[in-house]
């Protein structure tokens, strides 16, 4: 149980602690997951087979299972110098409101121009492709952050970048695409008339709103079709995991100066990055048998891969061009409901996650689009932040947590991780401010769809 003890509201690290090295939790993973599949071969995809769509060193971390710790190269720790260390915050106000005897916690990583934690895996993957040499980089964004992130990085080190933006997310929020091209990047509403993929999506779903999926097929097709140019993935795959480690890493940092470490570790969940960098360090720890953590993912009950999915090797796209992943799925082919505000609309989840999940070491809860405007204004009230809907998930399962805690008189210590901002994000809240906003929660005939396009692949 925690001890109460005299926290500062926010803790900094200096630059000088800043990790050094990224955390690769699949060192301690036993084999890590099942391998990705070449669906031609139907054998697990070598580092050739994806030579031509990654970036090389990216391809190297995403097939190392074996090594701890990976070393972030000096470039990538001075452009991280920008924008982290991230503060650790500890939720007095919220706590206050909530009248719970827990701690919460949330490290703050919304504190740069892109709005969220996705410029931690952005300025790596754009440093890997400057130094490989590539002129160019594709890749798709849904509610735009990740688009915004790697915009960023692409300018810093002088890259092109083409962005395939879900069309629904770019006439919502006109001003997040204006960001990306203020940062030189070109961003095409997908599904596009610019790729064979799009054309066969749009062919098939006229006027559909587009999905991640089919914008992850637009970007990779784009890649391997232009001379010295790679794509870029914002999630769901090992090395965007890893490099979202350094939140972890900073997390426990910050708490062992104080010598304590939470009970309970929250993170929203859309392709699994975030969540799987904050409980990286921890989750190391936990199947070592060094601690008793609870790790909570939260997902939205419209697009429940986790709580709802199959565990099967699915397609990475919808186009199903991509490698096979074993992952938990709601089919390639599932469309989100458009009433759905916010992002964490994929239809698949981190293979590392995936794993961690059916093994038992992780939870996962889901959350109507309502209630999680409900925290999220609850928490900009007391806290001042006004949260990104993705992050808002963490933030109602962290109040959900703590007003347990009020019920048990449990001092229990909840971190949950705080991913961004929602200034671009204004026109649900919009919504949700009009009374206008619906949920919507599929049904098992809805998710039979999208699971009839899971292919039947059943190797590992
Ligand atoms: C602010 C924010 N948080 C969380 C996510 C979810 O992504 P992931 O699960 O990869 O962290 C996104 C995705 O776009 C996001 O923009």
């Amino acid at each position: 149980m925690a001890q109460a003890i005299e926290i500062p509201y926010k803790t900094y690290l200096t630059e000088e602690e800043m990790p050094r090295y990224w955390y690769n939790v699949k060192a301690h993973m036993k084999g890590g997951h099942a391998p990705f599949i070449n669906p031609q071969t139907l054998k697990p995809c070598t580092k050739e087979d994806l030579r031509n769509v990654f970036c090389d060193e990216c391809i190297e971390q995403e097939l190392n299972d074996t090594e701890e710790l990976i070393e972030i190269p000096e470039e990538i720790r001075s452009f991280y110098r920008m924008f982290r260390p991230s503060p650790l915050v500890r939720a007095y106000f919220l706590e206050k409101e909530l009248g719970t005897p827990a701690e919460i916690y949330y490290k703050f990583e919304g504190n740069n121009t892109s709005g969220s934690h996705k410029l931690n895996s952005a300025a790596a993957q754009a440093y890997y492709a400057k130094k490989q040499g590539l002129k160019s980089i594709t890749t798709e964004t849904g509610a735009g952050q990740w688009g915004t992130a790697l915009s960023m990085a692409a300018a810093f080190y002088g890259l092109e970048l083409k962005v395939f933006m879900v069309k629904t997310s770019s006439e919502q929020k006109p001003h997040r695409r204006e960001v990306m091209r203020t940062y030189g990047a070109t961003v095409t509403p997908s599904p596009s008339d610019t790729t064979e993929a799009g054309r066969k999506i749009l062919r098939e779903f006229p006027g559909t709103g587009g999905s991640l999926g089919c914008a992850i097929s637009e970007a990779v097709e784009t890649a391997v079709k232009t001379d010295n140019c790679r794509y870029v993935l914002g999630s769901v795959l090992d090395h965007v995991l890893l490099h979202q480690s350094v939140i972890g890493q900073e997390c426990k940092a910050a708490f062992d100066k104080y010598g304590v470490e939470p009970n309970v570790i929250i993170g929203c969940c859309g392709g699994g990055s975030n969540f799987g960098g904050l409980i990286a360090p921890y989750m190391g720890e936990r199947l070592q048998g060094k601690n008793g953590i609870e790790f909570i993912g939260v997902e939205p009950a419209s697009c429940p891969s986790l709580t709802r999915g199959k565990f099967a090797y699915d397609y990475c796209d919808s186009a199903q061009i991509t490698p096979l992943a074993k992952m938990y799925t709601l089919g390639c082919g599932f469309m989100p409901s458009p009433n759905h505000a916010g992002g964490l609309r994929y239809h698949g989840m981190s293979p590392v996650i995936s794993r961690l999940y059916h093994d038992g070491f992780i939870k996962a809860v889901s959350a109507e689009q309502s209630k999680v405007f409900d925290a999220a204004v609850r928490f900009a009230k007391c806290e001042g932040i006004l949260p990104a809907p993705e992050s808002s998930h963490a933030i109602k399962a962290a109040i959900d947590e703590a007003e347990k805690c009020k019920k048990t008189g449990e001092k229990k210590r909840i971190l949950f991780g705080l991913t961004g901002t929602g200034y671009f994000d204004m026109s649900a809240y919009k919504q949700y401010n009009d009374g206008t906003m619906t949920d919507y929660v599929p049904t098992d005939e809805d998710l039979k769809k999208g699971f009839a396009s899971i292919p039947n692949v059943n190797i590992y």
